[in-house]
């Protein structure tokens, strides 16, 4: 199948957990990749015919460069997906224990780096005033983390400010799309940091961390990378042409059920 056939999508984050399963489906539906992350995707751009550029989202000006590239390449950038993100010092996440610098290191990852990408796409996308965003936010953005607030308020920015983004890419008759994904428990590099946290701060093993963290997914089960990556190669296609401005979970039902902490 060619789902996202010629299509040009950008990827931060898409070296590693999430991203990676993104750059790897889009890639086998026909797009035409760039893997933009602080870790090395040289290998995995390599395995699916994309390109790699060596992007910290927090800087303005790398942002820049690394857009003008892929347009210059391509003549057009289609589909940009903001995955890159941080979970934060869990060991010192709650209200009273965050401090100030942690509160903005995970601020200006995951919320500026996604407004940062946003703002070097959108000139791009309007020339041909069509595109897609999709903003990786989290379940979190809808009932907080009592230890993981900088993350959680980070996330629930990002959910706010796609529908700015999308009501925006609606002006003068442009159709460019901005929606965000909310995944659950997603088997990454991330939710094993957070299992292990877990663990050595209630005195459990990991595997008990892990049973904690799926008792409030009504699946009683991990999604995968991939699960995520279905979803996002829907909103990347011309499949979700009518749809703007939403939010997508991928959470196994989490978001039904109230939250425990
Ligand atoms: N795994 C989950 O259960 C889960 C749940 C909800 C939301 N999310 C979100 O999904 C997204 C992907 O997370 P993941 O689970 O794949 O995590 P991950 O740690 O496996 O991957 C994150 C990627 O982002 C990159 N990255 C981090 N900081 C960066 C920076 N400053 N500049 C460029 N790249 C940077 C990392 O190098 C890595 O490749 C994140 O936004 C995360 O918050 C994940």
């Amino acid at each position: 199948m060619d789902r996202v056939r010629d299509k040009v999508v950008a990827i931060s984050g898409g070296a590693g957990g999430i991203g990676a399963a993104i750059a790897r489906l889009i890639s086998s539906e026909g797009g035409k990749v760039a893997i933009l992350d602080l870790a090395d995707g040289r290998d995995l751009a390599r395995e699916i015919g994309g390109d790699f550029y060596a992007l910290d989202v927090t800087s303005e000006a790398g942002w820049a460069d690394t857009i003008g590239a892929i347009d210059r390449k391509h003549g057009r950038i289609d589909v940009l997906v903001n995955a890159a993100g941080i979970e934060g010092d869990l060991q010192a996440g709650n209200p009273e224990t965050t401090s100030l610098a942690e509160w903005r290191r995970v601020h200006s990852i995951n919320l500026d780096g996604t407004f940062l990408g946003c703002r070097a796409v959108l000139p791009i996308m309007k020339r041909r005033k069509a595109g897609s965003i999709v903003n990786i936010s989290s379940i979190v953005s809808y009932f907080g983390s009592p230890n993981a607030v900088a993350y959680s308020t980070s996330k629930g920015g990002v959910q706010t400010f796609t529908k700015s983004v999308a009501r925006y890419g609606a002006r003068d008759s442009n159709r460019i799309r901005c929606n965000s994904v909310h995944p659950g428990v997603i088997r990454t590099r991330m939710i094993r940091n957070i299992w292990a946290e877990t663990a050595r701060s209630t005195n459990r093993t990991v595997a008990e961390a892990e049973r904690l963290s799926l008792r409030m997914v009504p699946f009683g089960t991990l999604g995968e990378p991939e699960d995520v990556a279905f979803l996002i190669l829907y909103l990347a296609s011309d499949e979700s042409r009518y749809v703007t401005g939403s939010e997508f979970q991928v959470d196994g039902g989490w978001h039904l059920v109230e939250a425990r902490s």
